[in-house]
């Protein structure tokens, strides 16, 4: 007989049962430790997104990538949504831009926006490494006046948004006006590092996107370390 019974009778190995939202008392359960196993598990970088993952610390520019197993839940969203046309505002190096594109089918494509060139070559790079230069564009550019020009490649299976926090409003807007219905809108960083409800302006922006949000797609916020905002377009 398999282990249907859930507990053993050997005395708790859990702590005492407590609703999952109790971890707003700020334990999460979510160690270091806990958090590099489960990666190394369920979502291990092959040597492509490991190169990725690691160029920012070669290099000098900001780690501020995704973690591992939050590429690849981008990644497993895409495929659940079958999604094709992709945009990401925050390039970085490429890593969740590899993530993303893996989970499209061959024809499938991924507009990445990019304002800084420097990270965008980085990108260009690790994306020919990964086999992925068809199916990426990088675009280089200030977001707000590149997403009017991807317009015509709409309309969007999804837009994954992890650029500056202070126009996450903005950039939400956009998303629900050029994401088609059952498309996703991804936000990282939703929990604004644990300042959502702070009195500052990227704050009150990051605030804005959530809310926004919530009139144009079906929502959820699920709480990754720094939080990742789900919409389903409605
Ligand atoms: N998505 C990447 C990480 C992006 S980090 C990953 O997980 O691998 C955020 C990126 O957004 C940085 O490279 C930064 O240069 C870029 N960025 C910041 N403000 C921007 C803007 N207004 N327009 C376009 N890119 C911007
Ligand atoms: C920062 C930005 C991010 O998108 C992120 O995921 C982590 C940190 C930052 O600007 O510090
Ligand atoms: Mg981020």
């Amino acid at each position: 007989m398999f282990g249907l019974r859930l507990s053993s009778g050997g005395g708790p190995r859990y702590p005492p049962l407590m609703a999952d939202d109790d971890s707003r008392t700020g334990s999460t359960y979510l160690t270091p430790s806990i958090v590099d196993w489960l990666a190394t598990t369920h979502a291990p970088n092959d040597p492509a997104l490991q190169a990725a993952y690691d160029t920012p610390k070669e290099t000098g520019i900001p780690a501020i990538h995704v973690g591992a197993s939050e590429g690849k839940v981008l990644a497993m969203l895409l495929r659940l949504a079958s999604a094709r046309r992709v945009v990401e505002i925050g390039t970085l190096a490429g890593y969740s831009t590899i993530h993303l594109a893996r989970a499209l089918p061959d024809d499938g494509h991924v507009h990445s926006v990019e304002f800084d060139p420097k990270h965008a070559e980085l990108a260009r790079a690790n994306l020919a490494r990964a086999g992925l230069a068809h199916k990426v564009t990088v675009h280089i550019g200030p977001a707000l006046e590149v997403l009017p020009t991807l317009v015509p490649y709409g309309p969007f299976c999804a837009v994954f948004v992890d650029a500056d926090k202070g126009n996450y409003d903005h950039y939400g807007a956009w998303a629900a006006a050029h994401v088609r219905k059952g498309g996703l809108l991804l936000g990282d960083n939703a929990h604004y590092f644990g300042n959502l409800l702070d009195d500052s302006a990227p704050a009150a922006a990051m605030r804005r996107f959530h809310e926004q949000a919530r009139s144009f797609f079906d929502t959820v916020c699920i709480p990754t370390p720094d939080g990742l905002l789900l919409g389903v377009r409605k």
